[in-house]
């Protein structure tokens, strides 16, 4: 039986939690969160890995605990900033740690082709990318929205325009628009526009299954594997990046 620790109990929490119930070789042996237990310290119960859909607040009780124990991490809490990017980075020195943005298959599958797609046209089409979460998301642009972004510019060559307001001609850029409504689980397109023809690519997440899904197949991987940082790639496509 593997024992997940979760650290969050909101609504991606609760979605984990209900999808473990109904797996038979896992079970929730804690939950970490502001109203119930507060800290990893504070669990008696045995943890193989832990799974974090939480606020990057948590970030150090997380990773000092996971070092302290030796357990993997499951990293899906988004809006870090870059100095938590570079100890996530440390931290996968010692712990296997699954970070990614986004856990669809789908989202997955769309970096790598809008990184094609960029090598073929960025030199002649405009690139745009739109995201759209429900009003209740903290950070703007969306964890999703950056991925895509390193995708389609890997090397940085475009400055990045996050909205546009007033005097703003288009120079050699990508602009990052986000949009906050209603209750949509995520919605991320990558507009390609050159003279006269336009391709989109378009991801929408009808539901948060699919990141809970996602989460505990990223479980089941890292409890496997050696110390080290992993995406989706590599949880879903057997260790190809
Ligand atoms: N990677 C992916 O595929 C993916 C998919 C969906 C969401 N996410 C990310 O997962 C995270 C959680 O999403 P959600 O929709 O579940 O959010 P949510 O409903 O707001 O839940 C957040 C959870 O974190 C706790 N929390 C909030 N602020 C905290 C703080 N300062 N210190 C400690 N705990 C804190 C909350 O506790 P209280 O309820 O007590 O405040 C709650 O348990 C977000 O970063 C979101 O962007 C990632």
């Amino acid at each position: 039986m593997l024992g997940v620790a979760l650290v969050g109990y909101g609504k991606m929490g609760r979605q984990v939690e209900a999808k473990i119930k109904e797996t038979k070789d896992i079970e929730c042996v804690a939950i970490v969160s502001p109203s119930r237990t507060k800290t990893l310290d504070e669990v008696r119960a045995e943890i193989d890995v832990i799974i974090d859909f939480s606020h990057p607040d948590n970030l150090v009780m997380i990773g000092e605990y996971a070092k302290k124990h030796n357990i993997p991490i499951v990293i899906a809490t988004t809006g870090y900033e870059q100095a938590q990017i570079d100890y996530i980075n440390e931290l996968a020195g010692s712990v296997p740690v699954v970070y990614a943005a986004n856990f669809s298959l789908g989202v997955t599958v769309m970096t790598r082709v809008v990184s094609q797609l960029a090598e073929l046209l960025a030199s002649d089409f405009d690139i745009e990318i739109i995201e759209t979460h429900h009003n209740q998301k903290l950070d703007a642009p969306s964890g999703t929205a950056k991925m895509l972004l390193e995708a389609v510019d890997p090397a940085e060559e475009y400055s990045r325009v996050y909205g546009r307001k007033g005097d703003c001609k288009r120079k050699k850029e990508i602009g990052i628009h986000a949009i906050r409504a209603g209750n949509i689980a995520g919605k991320h397109t990558v507009l390609f526009a050159g003279e006269d023809e336009t391709l989109e690519i378009t991801h929408t997440a009808t539901s948060k299954q699919i990141f809970a899904n996602g989460a505990i197949k990223a479980a089941r991987y890292a409890v496997t594997r050696p110390p080290g940082l992993y995406n989706m790639n590599h949880v879903l496509f057997k260790g190809e990046e």
